[in-house]
């Protein structure tokens, strides 16, 4: 009774931690080199080559890109009801200046990703600035009228219309978002009585 259980464990358990070495070095570990390898030598040819590509898409971002830059395949909708009328104008001048203009403190544009949307490069895809970037192509009056679903005007309107919203594509070589202005919108108070003069805001 030379060879006990306890040895057996204990030549088992080398076996099974030899095999994952060799599973890691052999087959994860150059994977992992090649894609760095692969992803260093796209970053340079994009600097070299393409100057209008600024960076990898990256983070939580990749998570909303479609197989397409037209697709729409994930989508943040959020709304949002106010007193009165106000005018896709108005709404544009308060974007501009508290959004668009607004700058770090190493001058650097917050919110460079509103104008820009991305492409493919080489496997990879990266953020490119809309050189011809307008305000008015972002925020704009409700205009799917024509194509998807009626104005909303009211919530089951809106219901409707969300829905048809998030699976639209978005315009190509523009940055992925849009502000979509509605007035009248008549919102139900808490006690079901229609509250009327209202502006909706469609934010995606
Ligand atoms: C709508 O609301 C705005 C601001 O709250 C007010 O100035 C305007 O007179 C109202 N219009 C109507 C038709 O009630
Ligand atoms: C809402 O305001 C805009 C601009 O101030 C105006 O052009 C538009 O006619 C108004 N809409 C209604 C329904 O009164
Ligand atoms: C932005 O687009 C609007 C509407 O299409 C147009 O009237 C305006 O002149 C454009 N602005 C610039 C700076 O191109």
């Amino acid at each position: 009774m030379v060879f006990g259980i306890p040895f057996v464990n204990h030549v088992m358990r080398l076996i099974i931690f030899a095999t994952a070495q060799t599973v890691v070095y052999l087959f994860l570990v150059p994977i992992i080199l090649a894609t760095i390898t692969y992803r260093t030598y796209v970053a340079v040819v994009s600097k070299l080559f393409r100057p209008d590509l600024d960076s990898f898409v990256t983070g939580l971002d990749t998570s909303f890109l479609g197989n397409t830059p037209e697709e729409s395949s994930t989508n943040v909708i959020c709304c949002l009801v106010v007193n009165g009328n106000i005018s896709e104008y108005r709404i544009r001048e308060m974007f501009e200046e508290r959004v668009i203009k607004l700058k770090d403190s190493k001058g650097d544009f917050v919110y460079k990703k509103l104008s820009q949307y991305w492409v493919r490069f080489y496997g990879y895809s990266f953020w490119k600035t809309d050189k011809s970037f307008n305000l008015s192509n972002h925020v704009r009056n409700y205009d799917y009228d024509n194509v998807i679903t009626e104005k909303p005007t009211d919530e089951d309107k809106l219901k409707k219309a969300i829905e048809d919203i998030l699976r639209t594509p978005w315009k190509s070589y523009q940055s992925h978002w849009e502000l979509l202005v509605q007035y009248p919108f008549n919102r139900k108070s808490s006690s079901e009585t229609i509250v009327p003069n209202q502006t909706l805001l469609i934010f995606r």
